[in-house]
C-alpha cells in the first residue's frame, strides 16, 4: 500500500474531521490516538473513507506510514499536551519532517516550540484553524506560519481541503514561525468583537424596542440579504429562532447571559497593547464577556440601583432599525481596521511580513467571520497594500455616512441605560483617530509637573519643561 500524504494525532472532533476532510479529497491519511478504541470508532464510521486511512498502533508505526518529509498534524488539547507529543516524536522522526500544531495556540508557545525545534533537523508549522467543526470536516479558513519549504509540502493537501471562495483556495502561508497562529488569534479577537456588536445591537432591540427574539431574527434575516451578509449574523437570525420545545418559548430567552471564553480573544488583546496598538472595540469585547461572567454581582447590582433600562422612544421602528444597521457596519470597520492595525504592527516587529490582503481573503470563506465585508477588505488591501483602514478611500466613504448611525445609537445606548461597550469603542476609535488636536497636551503637562517627563512645544524641536514649581506656589496662595 502506498505511503500516506500526511498524518494525524488526535483523533477528537476537530482531528477526526480534518482526517475525513483529507481522505474525500483522494489523500492517504495515517492517524495515531492516545485511546486506540477512539481512533478504531472513527475509522469504522468512515464509510468508504475508511480505505484512504492508516490506523497506526504506535508512533513508530505512524512515522513508517507516512511519505518522507513527514509532515504530522497535531490536533489535541492546547497547552502542555502538545509539547509532550512533540517530545514523543522528536526522537522519532528525522530530516525536515514537520510536526505541525494546528490547535488554537498561543502565538509565544508556538515561537518557543519553533526555536526548540530549529537545530534538530526537524521543521515545525503553526497553523491556525478556523471554521469549527463543520469546517474543519467540509472546508476551513487555513493560516499556516513556519519557515516556506515546509509550507510548499503540505500546501496541496491543505489547499484542497480547505474552504473555496469562488474556486480560490482559503489557505495561504501567512509568514515564520509565529506568524500563523498570531493571524489566527487576531481572527478570533475580531470575532469576539464582531459577536459583541451583534449581542448589543440585539439588546437595544430586545429592551430598547421591546422586540420579541422572532422579530429581531426577521431583522437580522434582512441585514444578512445586505451588506452585512456574514456567517455570524446568519447563525444569529437561525439561533433567534429557535424555540426550546420544553419551555416552549424562543431558546435564546432561556440561556443564562453569561459567555465563556477560552483564552484567544484575551491573547489578541494582550498582544494589542503589548504592540501598543489600539483595539479598544475588541478589548472592549473582551471586557463584555468577564462582565457577563459576573452574574451573581450584576443581579445584586441591578437589585441595589434599580434604575431601570428606560425603552428607547423611536418615532420611526423602521428608521431606528436602518440605523442599527449602520451602527453595526461602522462599528464593524472601525473593529477590524483595529485588527489589521495590530497584524501590520506585529508584522514589522517580528519581521514576518504578513500578507494582509491575503489574511482578508482566505477568511471570505470557512472562518467564522466569513462575510461579504471581507472581500471589499481585500480589494482595500490590494489597492493600498496595507495602513489603517479608516483611510481606505471605500471605508472613508462608509464611515461619513455610517458614523451618524453609530453616535446615534450609542447615544441612545447610553441615555436609555444599556451598555455597549464595544459599539461606544469603536466609535471612540474613530473620532480619536480623526482628531488632529486631541487633549494629551494636558496629560504631557501633568506628567511633566509631577515627574519631569518633559514635552514638546508645538512648531519648536526638543524638549521642554514647565514652570511648574512657581504655578504650584501661585495655585497655593490663591486658595
Ligand atoms: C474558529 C473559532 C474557534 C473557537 C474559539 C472560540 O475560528 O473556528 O474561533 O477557534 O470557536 O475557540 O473561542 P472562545 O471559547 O474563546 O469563544
Amino acid at each position: 500500500m502506498s505511503q500516506a500524504e500526511i498524518g494525524v494525532i488526535g483523533m477528537g472532533v476537530m482531528g477526526s474531521n480534518l482526517a475525513l476532510n483529507i481522505a474525500e479529497k483522494g489523500f492517504k491519511v495515517a492517524v495515531w490516538n492516545r485511546n486506540d478504541a477512539v481512533m478504531r470508532d472513527v475509522i469504522r464510521n468512515a464509510g468508504p473513507l475508511a480505505a484512504n486511512f492508516t490506523a497506526c498502533n504506535t508512533l513508530e508505526e505512524l512515522k513508517a506510514a507516512i511519505r518522507p518529509p513527514r509532515p504530522i498534524i497535531i490536533l489535541i488539547k492546547a497547552g502542555d499536551p502538545v509539547d509532550q507529543v512533540i517530545a514523543q516524536l522528536r526522537p522519532l522522526l528525522e530530516g525536515h519532517d514537520i510536526i505541525i500544531d494546528a490547535g488554537n495556540a498561543n502565538f509565544r508557545d508556538t515561537m518557543r516550540r519553533f526555536d526548540a525545534l530549529k537545530d534538530s533537523g526537524l521543521t515545525f508549522i503553526g497553523m491556525g484553524i478556523s471554521g469549527g467543526e463543520e469546517g474543519a470536516r467540509h472546508g476551513p479558513s487555513i493560516m499556516v506560519g513556519g519557515k516556506e519549504s515546509s509550507w510548499h509540502r503540505v500546501e496541496k493537501v491543505l489547499t484542497s481541503i480547505s474552504a473555496k471562495y469562488k474556486g480560490q483556495p482559503c489557505a495561504a502561508y501567512m509568514g515564520p514561525n509565529g506568524a500563523g497562529h498570531f493571524v489566527k488569534t487576531i481572527h478570533n479577537g475580531i470575532e469576539y468583537g464582531d459577536m459583541q456588536m451583534i449581542s448589543e445591537v440585539y439588546g437595544l432591540m430586545r429592551d430598547g424596542l421591546g422586540m420579541k427574539a422572532a422579530e429581531i431574527a426577521q431583522v437580522f434575516g434582512t441585514w444578512n440579504k445586505g451588506r452585512l451578509n456574514s456567517y455570524l449574523v446568519e447563525i444569529t437570525q437561525t439561533v433567534l429562532s429557535v424555540i426550546d420545545a420544553k419551555a416552549k418559548k424562543p431558546l435564546v430567552d432561556i440561556i443564562v447571559d453569561k459567555a465563556g471564553q477560552k483564552g484567544t480573544g484575551k491573547w489578541a488583546a494582550i498582544e494589542a497593547q503589548n504592540l501598543a496598538v489600539n483595539a479598544s472595540a475588541i478589548e472592549a469585547a473582551v471586557d463584555a464577556r468577564i462582565m457577563s461572567s459576573m452574574k451573581d454581582e450584576r443581579v445584586k447590582a441591578d437589585k441595589a440601583y434599580k434604575i431601570p433600562k428606560k425603552k428607547i422612544a423611536v418615532k420611526s421602528h423602521a428608521a431606528f432599525l436602518r440605523q442599527l444597521e449602520g451602527a453595526l457596519y461602522a462599528g464593524k470597520i472601525a473593529a477590524y481596521a483595529q485588527g489589521f492595525a495590530v497584524m501590520e504592527t506585529a508584522s514589522k516587529e517580528f519581521e514576518w511580513n504578513l500578507p494582509l490582503g491575503t489574511i482578508a481573503s482566505i477568511w471570505r470563506e470557512g472562518c467564522i467571520i466569513r462575510s461579504q465585508f471581507l472581500g471589499e477588505i481585500t480589494k482595500a488591501f490590494k489597492k493600498s497594500g496595507g495602513g489603517n483602514l479608516l483611510m481606505a478611500p471605500v471605508f472613508m466613504t462608509m464611515m461619513k455616512k455610517d458614523h451618524a448611525s453609530l453616535r446615534a445609537v450609542v447615544a441612545l445606548s447610553a441615555s436609555s441605560g444599556a451598555p455597549a461597550p464595544a459599539l461606544s469603542n469603536a466609535l471612540s476609535y474613530f473620532d480619536g483617530y480623526r482628531q488632529s488636536r486631541g487633549t494629551a497636551n494636558l496629560i504631557q503637562a501633568q506628567r511633566d509637573f509631577f515627574g519631569a517627563h518633559g514635552f514638546e512645544r508645538s512648531g519648536e524641536q526638543g524638549a521642554f519643561h514647565g514652570p511648574w514649581s512657581k504655578a504650584k506656589l501661585k495655585a497655593q496662595s490663591l486658595s
